[in-house]
């Protein structure tokens, strides 16, 4: 769905919609008409009902001067929430004088069902695992009263939408199936174009909405349940893999590891075994960090997660009977100095592929000047703090979104939508009688972000190659080739 780009002479076609896309960065002078411009998203998230965005983003800085403000909701429906962003730019030079003669407004949709992303959490803790069918269930009941609720909740009719943004991947067909459905239906009724989102592309650029002054090129890790990635980002769209696991991510790590101590998983397994670690030793049980022998940039946790299992099994923990409530204060130091020395040996492998990374990065883009983390593991007190002196070391700063930011969030697909479509970068809204069972939709269930660094190739890797959708950045490169 991403990558087709309509050529400015079609925009008429849809100027009932005020639709036009400014690539502001570049247009701000250039462009008389359109000194200033507003944009309004509309987010969604099929949600986890746990994770309110309590605090609504009031107002953020940003690169191009503007102001913004949020409202947000919590389905009472408990699985959902939803989540409204306005944004205003105004152009620097104009010092807000001449406002806001455009107005766009998109709507994101996010049903990509990583791991513990959405309705999953109850699902995780009940089947320990994500269960695809069931999420797909969860997802199909509340879609329409989400998109329904955000709009009531921003006080928007449909009408006044001019895009829609939604996941088309990486992550779970069935899921992605139930968000990519909705935005074309809706899309389709109401003639709005559509930008397909790269979810981890959206973990990464969430952070150019908080930090106004991180520019490309950077350098990012993101890590999250599904993914550990290391990646060059050296514009928007263009994206160098410098690292990946090769076999589970480290927030897959957390999740069994705190299911193995009995914790519980309806506040996220992360985030229990995070507070757990705060009671042990970290340096009690001497994991080994793994991949030490392989010097590149990519992962590996499935050692480390046996090393845990084993360690449990050796203290004769019982966490089928025992959940974490209801032992005495050695079983539960027993489980703490466990999570605390798993979370220290994970986090250390974190830092030894970053500060390998930033080496590499250097190498090619000599100008970088910030490492972000982001995704639902970047929440963590520790990785932060440890990641923190890593860049330090380095003479780089860190940028870190806000835990709310960083786990998965209707705000990051909206705000890669506005990237995007800023830069015309969207398909053309689907036919509004469109067949859905003959219809092949676009879905992307394992689609890089970008091509691999070849010099970082790992001899451990074992990555399956196929049906690997092509990546992001070799469709963008193209597309920006042909127009060019
Ligand atoms: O990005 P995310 O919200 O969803 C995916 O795309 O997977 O990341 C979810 C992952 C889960 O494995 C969750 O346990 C982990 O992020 N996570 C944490 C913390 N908060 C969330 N891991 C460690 N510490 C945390 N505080
Ligand atoms: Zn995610």
């Amino acid at each position: 769905m991403m990558g087709v780009s309509f050529p400015l002479a079609s925009v008429s076609l849809l100027s009932h919609l005020r639709f036009i896309p400014i690539p502001i960065t570049a247009s701000a002078s250039a462009s008389a008409s359109a000194s200033a411009s507003s944009w309004l998203l509309l987010c969604l998230r099929n949600g986890s009902w746990r994770r309110k965005h309590a605090a609504a983003v009031t107002k953020w800085d940003h690169r191009h001067h503007y102001s913004s403000f949020a409202s947000h909701s919590l389905l009472k429906q408990r699985l959902s929430h939803s989540v409204a962003v306005r944004i205003r730019y105004d152009n620097g030079g104009s010092g807000g004088e001449e406002e806001a003669v455009l107005m766009s407004t998109v709507l994101g949709i996010e049903t990509s069902c990583d791991d513990t992303a959405a309705a999953i959490t109850d699902l995780l803790s009940r089947y320990g695992g994500v269960a695809p069918k069931m999420a797909e269930e969860a997802h199909l009941q509340v879609i329409d009263q989400v998109v329904q609720q955000a709009l009531e909740n921003a006080n928007l009719k449909e009408t006044d939408l001019s895009a829609v943004a939604v996941t088309i991947g990486p992550g779970l067909s069935l899921c992605l199936r139930v968000g990519v459905q909705k935005a074309r239906r809706f899309a389709g009724k109401f003639r709005l174009p559509i930008i397909g989102v790269h979810h981890m592309e959206a973990h990464a650029l969430v952070a150019r909405l908080v930090h106004k002054e991180l520019e490309f090129p950077f350098l990012a890790l993101l890590i999250s349940g599904g993914h550990n990635l290391l990646i060059l980002a050296r514009d928007l769209g263009d994206y160098v893999q410098l690292g990946t696991t090769i076999d589970d991510a480290i927030g897959e790590a957390f999740d069994k590891t705190a299911r193995w101590l009995g914790l519980d998983m309806r506040r996220g397994g992360g985030p229990a075994l995070e507070e757990l670690a705060r009671e042990g030793d970290p340096h009690s049980i001497k994991f080994s960090v793994p991949m030490k022998q392989h010097k590149d940039c990519n992962f590996s946790y499935a050692g480390l997660k046996t090393q845990v299992r084993m360690a449990i099994e050796s203290r004769n923990i019982n966490t089928e009977k025992n959940v974490i409530s209801s032992i005495d204060c050695e079983d539960r130091k027993a489980r703490a100095d466990i999570a605390a020395s798993f979370q220290r040996v994970a986090v250390l492998h974190l830092e030894e592929r970053c500060e390998r990374a930033i080496e590499w990065a250097l190498g090619i883009e000599p100008s970088i000047t910030s490492l972000v983390i982001s995704g639902g593991v970047a929440s963590n007190q520790y990785v932060r703090l440890r990641l923190d002196d890593v860049v330090e070391r380095n003479d780089l700063q860190l940028v870190c979104p806000p835990p709310r930011l960083c786990t998965d969030n209707g705000v990051m697909v909206a705000w890669t939508g506005i990237e995007h479509f800023r830069l015309g970068r969207f398909d053309p809204p689907p036919p509004e009688d469109e067949q859905e069972d003959t219809v092949q939709f676009d879905l992307r269930p394992r689609w890089p972000l970008g091509e691999e660094y070849a010099e970082g190739r790992s001899k451990a890797r074992s990555l399956k190659r196929a049906r690997v959708h092509p990546s992001l950045t070799s469709i963008i490169q193209a597309s920006v080739k042909l127009h060019r």
